[in-house]
């Protein structure tokens, strides 16, 4: 199955509010990831501007990063300059040398379904870990979150990740894993935390999400307007990092 590389390649367009309103990944994360890991070099997946390659370099690791949007690799490179930069999609990359960690953050579901664990199984060393993770936005309000989905509902957007709960990457993820004799020691952990959203920021964030950017100009001002009109001044966010892991049974 293909993924739908239109979509795929929106996020360049909006480096600054993806850069300014996105979130990170929480530091107890990153330490449970390496922990899991054998020790060795580390291949980023999709890493964008670079949140979570920040978090991993801070621990001195050696990552090389694979990012296909031209705009997005060049801010990943002025934010990590100590990272090898790949400009291409992970399909089309020839490792050069055995993982011993390969993960990704809000990216994977972008890599072809029917080809990304076979990727996976020839980047890594033998016992080498994967650890796939995303963030759900929530709103910590439930009648405003209800408000907001409607307004998605109205205007057509039916595949924003910004207003689900559900931890339905994950499980996609644990679903083919748990089918795939060559990997063992799955494992799924979550790490919530709370954060208020000025309703600048939230908006940005809006603008970040590929359901959003997708559609034409004037739908997509009108869906702000709306969202602007029931945030008020801000809003209250719940996130919740869902993080699976697994690593090489070979
Ligand atoms: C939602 S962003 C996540 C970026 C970053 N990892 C983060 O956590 O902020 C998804 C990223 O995946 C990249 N991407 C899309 N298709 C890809 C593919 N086939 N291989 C590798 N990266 C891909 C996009 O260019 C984008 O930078």
């Amino acid at each position: 199955m293909t993924v739908d590389r239109k979509r795929s390649v929106v996020f360049g367009e909006a480096v600054e509010q993806y850069e300014a309103a996105r979130p990170g990944y929480p530091d107890r994360l990153v330490t449970e990831v390496l922990e899991y890991a054998p020790a060795g070099p580390v291949l980023e997946v999709g890493a964008g501007t670079g949140k979570a390659t920040a978090s991993f370099a801070a621990h001195g690791v050696e990552l090389t990063c694979v990012e296909p949007d031209p705009r997005m690799a060049a801010a990943l490179t002025r934010r990590c300059p100590q990272a090898r930069v790949e400009t291409g999609i992970f399909e089309d990359y020839v490792p050069d040398r055995a993982f011993a960690l390969l993960y990704s953050a809000q990216a994977w579901h972008w890599v072809d379904k029917d080809r990304r664990w076979d990727l996976t199984h020839a980047a890594l060393a033998p016992s080498g870990a994967v650890a796939t993770f995303w963030n759900r936005y929530g709103i910590s309000d439930p009648d405003l979150l209800a408000a907001l989905a409607a307004v998605d509902h109205g205007h057509g957007v039916t595949t924003s990740t910004m207003h689900q709960s559900h931890s339905f990457r994950a499980e996609e993820v644990e679903h083919e894993l748990s089918r795939d004799p060559r990997f063992t020691d799955l494992d799924y952990r979550d790490y919530t935390r709370t954060e208020r959203y000025a309703a600048d920021r939230y908006l940005d964030l809006v603008r970040s999400v590929s359901a959003y950017r997708i559609l034409d100009a004037a739908t997509r001002e009108a869906v702000l307007r709306e969202i602007g009109a029931l945030i008020g001044d801000g809003v209250e966010m719940t996130f919740t990092t869902d993080l699976f892991l697994a690593r090489r049974a070979d």
